[in-house]
């Protein structure tokens, strides 16, 4: 568990299985993720859920995102880890609506990629989102990500973002 100003990052559990498919099912977060809308049934969902609980792939780590008082509002992960190429790439989502543009992303994101930088070998760190998608770009600028190209993916128009250790690194030392 990782404690931080705004949000507590924890490992997932059984319980957040409902919240994971009322997002997942979501059109519009859907829609904002570029990924495909969730159809299938609740019972199938959970028994994939469980085995992923219990099975976690070894690439991938994923958290989820409480407030400080121990509410469920979103997940975060860093995912296709390359340890030759001392790299992943990461993602997150605020579920909860009621929970945008308060600051509870960038303390996220924040929380992860000190996690990463302190406890792991990785060294860079890269994401992407929709061109479109203005608040979740404003969101990793704000923990240090840079636009570094553009991705045209099945008829997505996505910016790709990167912050390396280094520049971790140095925005820490500029924030003391
Ligand atoms: C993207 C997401 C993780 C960001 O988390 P968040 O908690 O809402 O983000 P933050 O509050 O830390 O930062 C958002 C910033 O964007 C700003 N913003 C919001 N809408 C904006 C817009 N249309 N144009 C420009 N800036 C905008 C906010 O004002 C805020 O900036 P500020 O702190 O300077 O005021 C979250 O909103 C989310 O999960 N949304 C739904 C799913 C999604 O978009 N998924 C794609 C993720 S790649």
């Amino acid at each position: 568990m990782i404690i931080r100003s705004k949000v507590i990052l924890r490992a997932k559990k059984l319980a957040d299985a409902q919240d994971d498919y009322t997002w997942q099912t979501d059109p519009e977060l859907a829609r904002l993720d570029a990924a495909p809308l969730l159809t299938m049934s609740f019972s199938r969902y959970l028994s994939d859920y469980v085995s992923e609980l219990h099975y976690p792939a070894l690439t991938r780590r994923r958290f989820a995102i409480d407030t400080l008082d121990g509410k469920h509002i979103g997940n975060c992960t860093y995912y296709s880890t390359n340890e030759t190429k001392g790299e992943a790439e990461l993602g997150i989502m605020i579920g909860d609506r009621n929970w945008w543009d308060k600051g509870y992303g960038a303390d996220a994101v924040n929380t992860l990629l000190s996690h990463i930088f302190h406890r792991t070998n990785l060294t860079r760190i890269y994401l992407k989102t929709l061109d479109s998608n203005a608040r979740a770009q404003k969101c990793f600028q704000k923990c240090g990500f840079t636009p570094y190209g553009h991705l045209v993916k099945d008829g997505f128009s996505f910016v790709l973002m990167e912050i390396d250790r280094k520049r971790w690194d140095e925005r820490q030392a500029n924030s003391l």
